[in-house]
């Protein structure tokens, strides 16, 4: 079986910069299925036909520090990341119906030599079988702080309170959703990233995974 490591947790526990740096050390592929539910949340809006196979078309270019989201030939990483995406695509994934059509694509991502999975039910429903399985979280203040810092990054504005509560809803719903919500599962390693920098996070899960594999 193609090895997987599977990395869960809030928004701004620094689950995306850790899971793209250590899927480039280890040479694997890389799922953000957050990036997956935020497609389908843009194609719904957006009132299109075939969903499914639109997502395919969208394409993400990505390093530990950057990425560019394209479709059609238009640059839609602002709009992806955008906080009435983020929203609708919190609102959306609440529906089985629409975690259910996603799954095929997010177990595709399954290929050799190793895939990093991250998101919310990775280590919990996608691939209950990864071999790594962590739990990354950071205290609500840092959350906040690392989620301001991206949108400055973009050029955008920033409300620190209101942010704050924004992230409290999205936890709010993501972890009390009856279908998959974000839970750590008992097989998991608890990272809490607060206090730690993306180098010390990536070397603690590739010493596991090196136990491991
Ligand atoms: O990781 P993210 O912020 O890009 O995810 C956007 C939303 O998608 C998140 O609020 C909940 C949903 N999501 C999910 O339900 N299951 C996943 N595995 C990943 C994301």
């Amino acid at each position: 079986m193609v090895p997987i490591v599977t990395i869960d947790g809030p928004s701004g526990s620094g689950k995306g910069t850790v899971s793209k740096s250590l899927a480039l050390e280890l040479n694997w592929n890389y799922l953000d299925s957050g990036l997956i539910y935020r497609c389908y949340a843009l194609l719904h809006l957006n009132k299109t036909k075939n969903i499914l196979k639109e997502i395919e078309n969208i394409d993400h270019k990505y390093s530990s520090n950057d990425e560019s989201i394209t479709y059609q030939g238009q640059d839609i990483t602002e709009i992806i990341r955008g906080s009435e995406i983020t929203k609708l695509s919190s609102e959306l994934s609440q529906m089985l119906e629409v975690r259910s059509k996603l799954t095929l694509i997010q177990k595709s991502y399954r290929k050799a030599p190793g895939l990093v999975a991250e998101g919310r039910d990775m280590s919990s429903k996608l691939f209950p079988d990864s071999l790594v399985k962590i739990y990354l979280t950071a205290n609500l203040e840092e959350r906040v702080m690392r989620r301001a810092n991206q949108l400055r990054n973009a050029g955008q504005k920033v409300n620190i309170s209101e942010l704050k509560n924004e992230i409290e809803l999205r936890d709010e719903r993501d972890t009390k959703r009856s279908n998959s919500p974000l839970k750590q599962t008992k097989d998991s390693n608890l990272i809490d990233s607060s206090n730690m920098t993306v180098r010390e996070i990536t070397n603690l899960i590739k010493k596991l995974v090196n136990e491991k594999y």
